[in-house]
């Protein structure tokens, strides 16, 4: 492989060359401490909230061999000076004779040889913990002793980003930097901007004592005489100038002096950039200065990962779907859970953005099993940022939980509301409530977002009277086919149409959540309701199948005059797959539509890429349908392959029974099987991109926008819960699984209300979907529903696929 490897075993990539086409990224810790690593020592850290509490001065847009945030100098000392290198390979961009970066769940492990040191650097946030460790071991692989020292720096920001990068001169001014001595030997430098003096500190200390320091990036470059990151001029003296910054672009940097390395000798450290009150940092940053205290926690997050993967893990015959479905996806959810679409390479994490109403609701059910409670959490704040009307704000800060509308506040005399945001949480609060059987929150009280009003005076209600209230706005925001409202925007965020726009998709997602509304409601035995909203949904189906079914496939919206979008009456976005995929979702289509939309998608809109948003792409800017058009046509949502909507095709499929299509929609997007395209498609092959441009674009293929992705959570779901088919229900495991008709057996271990359940699925027949027969640790029982066993009881659920049966939807 090109640029690395899956090592399942020991659930890591490997990254072998440092020369990957952009940076590739890993996360360690959560967005309560953590951010984002790259391959090659870069780090980018937050705590709480990447606008409002940032660490490190990491700029995305500098060229790849520039430093970012954080890296490592080696020094050995020669007869006419030293001889300097970074391990990482970026700064200094040395030769290196090996160079691996092992990216880890939680963690990341650069390995390198270089100038006769190997250096292992273990890069990790421990579980719980306000710091972010580099364990740094270095071995004198050469044939003579050597004088090894070792400079580990890093580079502050402001932490408020947005500042950071557009206030001349108020940061500067405000950055501090102070050291202290400890008895040991050991510095501790610590870093606050004037204003979080007596509240925050940052801190940056090492186990091993330090020779001197540097805290101003000036001094340590020798701006002076134009000198570079990657050839720092403070490092060819003896001793860095222990000065303690007032001002400017403040650093710490620690020399160690290690001594002499004989041939085969290791020497290991640790150094800690970490945050905590000003009285509590000299204690707190004493515990890892001990390496027995971080051995111990090291394990902690392998003990995490294990119980977080735990929860589901399968064998089928398909080893990219394997690795992806039983490590890197789970993992990719939980990145997404953390920081939704706030941060990475791509998402600066600047600005009004926060975490998003909507896209959050969709991260949570891709952690449900894993992290329960924090996924309850989330869903409480976003519950709290709903609106007494019903419909939510469209984002909101973590740190703060100060909420807003979004993109929506650009447009004077445009709707302040998204037509979708509220409905989402209705999917996310079910889901819970399948999975763990915790019907207690529904009767928690929450309060409504009020701007004007402190928390404890806000109107409050039920979980259960939030969805409802959901319901109700959609369902009274209707236009003049009946159809729910567009708001400023929908899902896609860039379809800004003016007026009373409707919304075939908001519809649709509105049958889906009336479905599972019925459910609950039945479950709950609040047959009202339940009735209630059964009438809704027939209506809602009927408006739909009326207005919305052009021939071949679904509209996609009714502009204010009621013309289409999404018809083939239109020159180009002819055809949406959205309004194709979710009308199958939301149960309105009959098997002839369904199997006709999405015939319609295979022909019109999937590639050997993935499939396309829509087609053909706008070609010009055009302002009464909105930021689509700024894009090129064959890019983002301007019919782009927004990765996004393909595992909706992918469950719409399984929903009419095509297993072999379902299967090929999934591995055709499977970044693990990108390998053989990878300098085409750029990014990660361990974690799904945003989207990758589509075939009216030149550059067909490419990806961008890696890791934080609606992708992730809806794939996941796709592939266990639709295309493996065990999804939790109400009172148990639901088996109807949809597979390639190739596959003999599969199995699945999944832990679901405390049981385990071992699964077997044969499939003699070769089919895609039938009935199914199953036996429970050797009884037979009725129907496709595996019953919840008593907790802490493992089961054995042998399943065979019989003769297919067709049904819309399920
Ligand atoms: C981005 C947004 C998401 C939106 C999607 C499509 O991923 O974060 O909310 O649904 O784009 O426009």
């Amino acid at each position: 492989m090109k640029y690395g490897y899956f090592d399942d075993q020991k659930r890591e990539y490997v990254i072998t060359s440092p020369k990957t086409p952009v940076k590739w990224t890993n996360y360690v810790g959560t967005l309560a401490f953590g951010g984002l690593v790259d391959h090659t020592g870069g780090s980018l850290i937050c705590k709480g909230d990447p606008a409002l509490n940032r660490i490190t001065k990491y700029i995305p847009q500098l060229p790849s061999s520039d430093f970012k945030g954080e890296t490592l100098y080696l020094r050995i000392r020669r007869e006419n000076g030293y001889n300097i290198f970074s391990p990482f390979y970026v700064p200094t961009l040395d030769p290196y004779d090996k160079y691996e970066c092992h990216v880890g769940l939680g963690y990341q492990r650069i390995v390198s040889e270089m100038v006769g040191i190997r250096t292992e650097v273990t890069i990790f946030v421990p579980p719980g913990e306000n710091v972010v460790l580099r364990d740094i071991r270095l071995t004198n692989i050469g044939n003579d002793p050597v004088e090894l020292d070792a400079i580990p720096v890093v580079e502050f920001t402001h932490f408020d980003a947005l500042k950071q990068y557009t206030n001349a001169d108020w940061c500067p001014q405000t950055m501090t930097v102070d050291a202290e001595q400890n008895d040991d030997g050991t510095v501790l430098l610590r870093q606050y901007a004037f204003l979080k003096k007596e509240t925050e500190n940052n801190f940056f200390t090492s186990s091993v004592p330090v020779d001197s320091f540097q805290t101003d990036r000036k001094k340590f470059l020798g701006d002076n005489e134009y000198g570079t990151w990657k050839s720092p001029r403070e490092l060819q003296n003896e001793h860095l100038s222990n000065y303690e910054a007032r001002r400017g672009d403040v650093i710490a940097a620690l020399l160690h002096k290690l001594g002499t390395l004989r041939p085969g000798e290791t020497k290991r450290f640790v150094t800690q950039l970490g945050q905590d009150a000003p009285e509590a940092v000299s204690t707190t940053s004493k515990k890892f200065q001990t390496l027995e205290n971080v051995d111990a926690v090291f394990p902690n997050l392998g003990n995490f990962w294990d119980d977080y993967l735990s929860t589901f893990q399968c064998k089928t015959p398909d080893a990219a779907f394997n690795s992806m479905v039983n490590i890197h996806n789970p993992r990719q959810c939980h990145t997404t859970f953390n920081w939704s679409r706030y941060l990475s390479l791509y998402q600066l994490g600047l600005g009004a953005r926060g975490l998003g109403f909507r896209d959050s609701s969709q991260d949570v059910m891709g952690v449900l099993a894993g992290i329960p409670d924090d996924a309850r959490r989330l869903m409480r704040r976003l519950l709290s940022v709903q609106l007494p009307d019903g419909s939510a704000m469209h984002q909101f800060f973590p740190l703060t939980m100060e909420a807003n509308e979004g993109d929506s506040r650009e447009e004077e005399d445009g709707k302040k509301w998204y037509g979708d945001d509220h409905l989402w949480i209705i999917l996310a609060v079910c889901a819970y409530v399948k999975e763990t059987g915790d019907t207690v929150f529904l009767d928690e009280n929450v309060s409504f977002y009020d701007k004007k009003l402190p928390l404890g005076q806000r109107e409050s209600a039920s979980v259960l009277s939030h969805l409802q209230r959901g319901l109700e706005f959609t369902k009274t925001h209707i236009g003049r086919h009946g159809l729910p409202l567009l708001g400023f925007a929908d899902w896609n965020d860039t379809v800004n149409l003016p007026g009373d726009a409707e919304s075939i998709f908001i519809a649709d997602l509105y049958g889906r959540t009336l479905l599972e509304m019925i459910d609950l409601m039945r479950h709950l035995e609040l047959d009202e309701f339940a009735e209630e909203y059964l009438a809704d949904h027939a209506s809602m189906k009927e408006r739909v199948n009326a207005a919305a079914w052009d021939g071949d496939w679904y509209i996609r919206y009714f502009e204010n005059d009621g013309s289409p979008i999404g018809s083939n009456q239109n020159s180009e976005g002819k055809i949406y797959t959205n309004a194709q995929s979710w009308t199958v979702l939301a149960g309105y289509a009959d098997p002839a539509r369904a199997k006709c939309a999405l015939q319609a998608v295979k022909e019109k809109l999937n590639t050997i890429r993935g499939i396309k948003l829509s087609w053909p792409g706008y070609n010009g800017y055009d302002k009464s349908k909105g930021g689509v058009t700024s894009y090129p046509p064959g890019a983002k949502e301007n019919g782009g392959i927004f990765l996004h909507s393909n595992p909706w095709v992918m469950i719409a499929e399984t929903m009419v029974g095509n297993g072999d299509r379902a299967f090929e929609y999934y591995s055709q997007i499977n970044p693990a099987a990108q390998n053989d395209r990878i300098d085409e498609f750029e990014c990660e092959p361990y974690c799904y991109p945003q989207n990758i441009l589509g075939d009216e674009h030149p550059q067909f293929g490419l990806a961008r926008n890696s890791w934080l992705s609606g992708t992730s959570s809806w794939t996941y779901q796709a592939a266990t819960q639709y295309i493996l088919g065990i999804r939790p229900q109400y009172d148990g495991l639901l088996i109807d699984p949809c597979i390639p008709k190739a596959w003999d057996v599969f199995t699945v271990t999944r832990h679901f209300r405390s049981a385990t359940y071992n699964i077997t699925v044969k499939n003699p027949q070769h089919i895609s979907k039938g009935d199914v027969s199953i036996v429970v640790d050797g009884e037979p029982i009725e129907g496709a529903v595996v019953p919840v066993a008593a907790p802490g009881s493992t089961v054995n659920v042998q399943v065979e696929l019989g003769m297919p049966v067709f049904s819309a939807v399920k």
